[in-house]
């Protein structure tokens, strides 16, 4: 993949936050949610690329743009495998709060991991621990593995998971050794990321989020160094019939990094919507708006952060905003 492509995949990502940037602590996750999708597939019409949407923002039948299986960009080579979540907390954006990124991770055809909107247990962690994180042991296990890779006592790790009722057993555990830990009420592809950004003081990511959000984690992992394992979660056997058709035949598989994102060029790009701790959110000034981006590249791991002012005329032409 080209590697200049990464400037275009941040041109999707601002439209796409700009657009639902507008809809922020307005109480209308839906609205917030239209805004980012309508947006970043129009912006996505001007990408030389002949992208397929392998994680999107549901099925064919359930949603009308960016769907799983939907053709992007000029059409023109290379032939692209897209993961995206336009607006990753829509619940964020609606109250105001923080860290909702607009998203896309690019790779070759057949490199991204489709899957379906199931649940899925994770951890993940940043370059100093890759390699000693394993999803089949406990918890205590895990935290202990990275304790003894980060050399520093169990009791200085920080946690960050979901705020589920879902994961009380997992938070007690986690207690219990001693360790801290940071609930965040949404947002787990930005938690996963934390654990990789030297000095953002998280170290680990456990517990359980979406499947397609834990892909989008992946990619990001993989250009910054990190690591991840995760495994679906099923409710019910109408879960399992999904991952089934969307080609997952070993329902009780454990996806590495490696198996969720293949190959050396994998690029991420990320906008933000509401401030959050990697990113600003969108500013609106008198004339437009500014906006904070990262893009990362695996085959390098650098990281680049993009601050860009659009003046109100763009914006209206592109966003018609
Ligand atoms: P949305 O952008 O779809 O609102 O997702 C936000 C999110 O918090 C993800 O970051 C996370 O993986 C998932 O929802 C968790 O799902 P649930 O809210 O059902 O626990």
């Amino acid at each position: 993949m080209e590697r200049n492509l990464a400037l275009e995949f941040v041109r999707v990502t601002e439209a796409a936050a700009l657009a639902s940037s507008r809809w922020m602590g307005r109480g209308n996750e839906k609205a917030a949610d239209q805004a980012a999708i309508e947006a970043m597939r129009r912006a996505f019409n001007f990408v030389e690329i002949n992208g397929t949407v392998v994680i999107g923002e549901g099925e064919q039948d359930e949603v009308p743009m960016l769907y799983t299986g939907e053709k992007v960009g000029t059409g023109h080579p290379p032939e692209t495998d897209i993961a995206l979540d336009a607006l990753e907390g829509t619940t964020i954006t609606a109250l105001g709060g923080y860290n909702a990124l607009s998203i896309i991770a690019a790779a070759s055809k057949g490199c991204i991991l489709s899957v379906p909107d199931l649940y899925m247990e994770k951890i993940a962690v940043g370059p100093r621990a890759k390699g000693v994180i394993n999803i089949e042991a406990s918890p205590t296990q895990n935290l202990k593995a990275v304790a003894q890779a980060l050399d520093c006592p169990l009791e200085d790790l920080t946690v960050v998971i979901l705020d589920r009722p879902r994961h009380e057993a997992l938070i007690r555990e986690i207690r219990s050794n001693g360790a801290r830990i940071r609930l965040i009420p949404d947002g787990d592809v930005s938690g996963a990321i934390a654990t990789a950004l030297e000095g953002s003081g998280i170290d680990i990511l456990m517990g359980i989020g979406g499947a397609p959000e834990g892909v989008l984690a992946a990619a990001a992992l993989k250009c910054l160094g990190g690591d991840m394992q995760g495994r679906l979660v099923f409710r019910n056997d109408l879960d399992k019939e999904r991952a089934r058709e969307a080609g997952i035949e070993d329902t009780n598989k454990i996806f590495t990094l490696e198996d969720m994102v293949r190959g050396e060029e994998v690029m991420f790009a990320a906008t933000g919507v509401t401030d959050g701790d990697m990113l600003k959110g969108v500013r609106r000034l008198k004339e437009g708006a500014e906006t904070y981006s990262v893009v990362m590249r695996s085959p390098t791991h650098t990281i680049r952060f993009i601050q860009a002012i659009h003046c109100a005329a763009t914006i209206k032409a592109k966003i018609g905003l």
